[in-house]
């Protein structure tokens, strides 16, 4: 591991956050996940604070019980691409599923916002976790838990091999002689695999990373073998440092078995947080916040997780109900998580829907308080970096303000960019293209 390790930082773009209800806070903007003024300024904050990235999750299937920051809000990569043009230094990282798009489709598009933010794509792959999505996609059935990893697998090597199809070199435009391209220079792919057949070559070029960045999130074994084999950077989210530390080591140890160095990854861990004057102010804000929260939509922001399970049909003052497999073919690792919570703190389901519909934030106080939780788990290889997710919708440009001065003073965080590409920001060499002459 490099010693001048420096920690990294993004920011999720989730309108006025993903609580149910922020909403109605007093300080959110109530249309903030499709109003692009907001957007803009978020991203121009971003950039002022030297972050990383910007991070758009995504989903594709809701219903009425869906927090209302999913009922209405842009497609992720249309988004960037807007992003694209009035920022020049942040990452812009887009979440696509593998179970529910073609490759060559989704090669083009990353490889053209590549271009366009001239080496600042960033794609989270993800494999849906929502049974749902089949109806949208006019298919009669989701693909099974193992069965959607196997697909990413493949999929994410014919992916890599469209962005190989030419090398760096390879469009020659010599306006004397009429050559356009080197035709040694392309590479068709012509993969013929369990689920895809694709000839290639892409119809655009080598793209300012060499590839857009690759994230993965989704932690459960498949997971994680699938983040050691082909992601730059995986965004999980851990309740406690030691169950982080546990994730990290896992991870780590699992790039080494596939013949990659612990640096070629960077885990990120999803945290909120709240910033405030102090103890007082911060249970104030937060306070407001979960107040929003009735528990009816706790119930359903609890129920999403569990394949939109109804919880209204138990009792709130039993203890949370034995759901057996529900949720295995889902957020699997998140619904393991919230059943063992649940089972060994005797909670109750109003108890759990509550705090998974507005947690407390897992880092809050005073700036100083916040960099200070950052750094431990930075320093204690929970994680290489964080995306921030604000505890309130006034949190970010406090993070901005006041935390990221606080974690440079320290010399943790960089107080330029590097350089201009999201890859020189991470620190990671250009891949070479797995078909050109060594
Ligand atoms: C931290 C985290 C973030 C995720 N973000 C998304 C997302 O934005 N869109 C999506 O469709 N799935 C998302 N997923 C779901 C995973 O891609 C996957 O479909 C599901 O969680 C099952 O994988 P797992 O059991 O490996 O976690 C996320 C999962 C985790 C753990």
């Amino acid at each position: 591991m490099s010693l001048n390790r420096q920690l990294r930082l993004g920011s999720i773009l989730h309108g006025a956050s993903g609580n149910m209800s922020a909403w109605r806070h007093p300080a959110a903007l109530a249309d903030a996940s499709i109003n692009f003024d907001f957007i803009k300024n978020t991203a121009i904050k971003a950039e002022e604070g030297k972050l990383d990235f910007l991070f758009v999750a995504d989903g594709l299937y809701i219903n009425e019980g869906s927090i209302p920051h999913f009922l209405n809000r842009f497609e992720p990569l249309t988004l960037l691409s807007a992003l694209a043009s009035i920022t020049s230094h942040v990452g812009l990282v887009g979440t696509v599923s593998t179970s529910y798009s073609e490759p060559f489709t989704v090669a083009r598009q990353f490889a053209s916002l590549d271009h366009l933010s001239n080496g600042r794509a960033g794609w989270n792959v993800v494999t849906s976790p929502l049974e749902g999505s089949a109806k949208n996609f006019s298919r009669e059935k989701h693909p099974e838990h193992a069965l959607r990893y196997r697909i990413a697998d493949e999929y994410l090597d014919v992916v890599k091999g469209l962005w190989d199809s030419w090398e760096e070199d390879a469009f020659i435009r010599n306006k004397a002689t009429g050559q356009f391209f080197d035709p040694a220079k392309l590479h068709p792919l012509d993969h013929h695999g369990n689920f895809f057949q694709v000839a290639g070559p892409l119809n655009i070029g080598r793209t300012p990373q060499g590839r857009p960045i690759i994230f993965q999130a989704g932690a459960s074994d498949d997971g994680k073998k699938l983040a050691a084999r082909h992601a730059d950077a995986i965004f999980t989210h851990q309740e406690t440092l030691e169950t982080a530390q546990a994730f990290y080591h896992d991870v780590k140890g699992q790039l080494e078995r596939v013949g990659r160095r612990p640096e070629d990854l960077h885990i990120f861990q999803g945290v909120s947080l709240i910033v405030g004057k102090d103890a007082e102010d911060v249970e104030h804000q937060y306070q407001v916040t979960a107040a929003l929260v009735s528990i009816e939509d706790a119930l359903n922001y609890l129920g999403r997780y569990f394949e939109h399970h109804d919880f209204s049909q138990y009792p709130l003052d039993a203890p949370f109900p034995d759901l057996g497999e529900l949720g295995q073919n889902s957020f699997r690792s998140t619904t393991d998580e919230i059943k063992r919570n649940a089972r060994e703190r005797g909670l109750t389901l109003r108890q759990v829907a509550l705090e998974a519909a507005t947690p407390r934030p897992r880092f809050h106080g005073t700036a100083e308080q916040v960099a200070d939780g950052l750094q431990h788990w930075f320093e204690a290889f929970a994680a290489d970096g964080f995306i921030i997710h604000g505890g309130t919708p006034d949190t970010f440009p406090r993070f901005v303000d006041e935390v990221v001065p606080v974690l440079q003073a320290r010399g943790l965080f960089r107080t330029e960019y590097p350089g201009t590409t999201l890859r020189e920001s991470f620190g990671l060499t250009s891949p070479a293209n797995q078909f050109a002459a060594q």
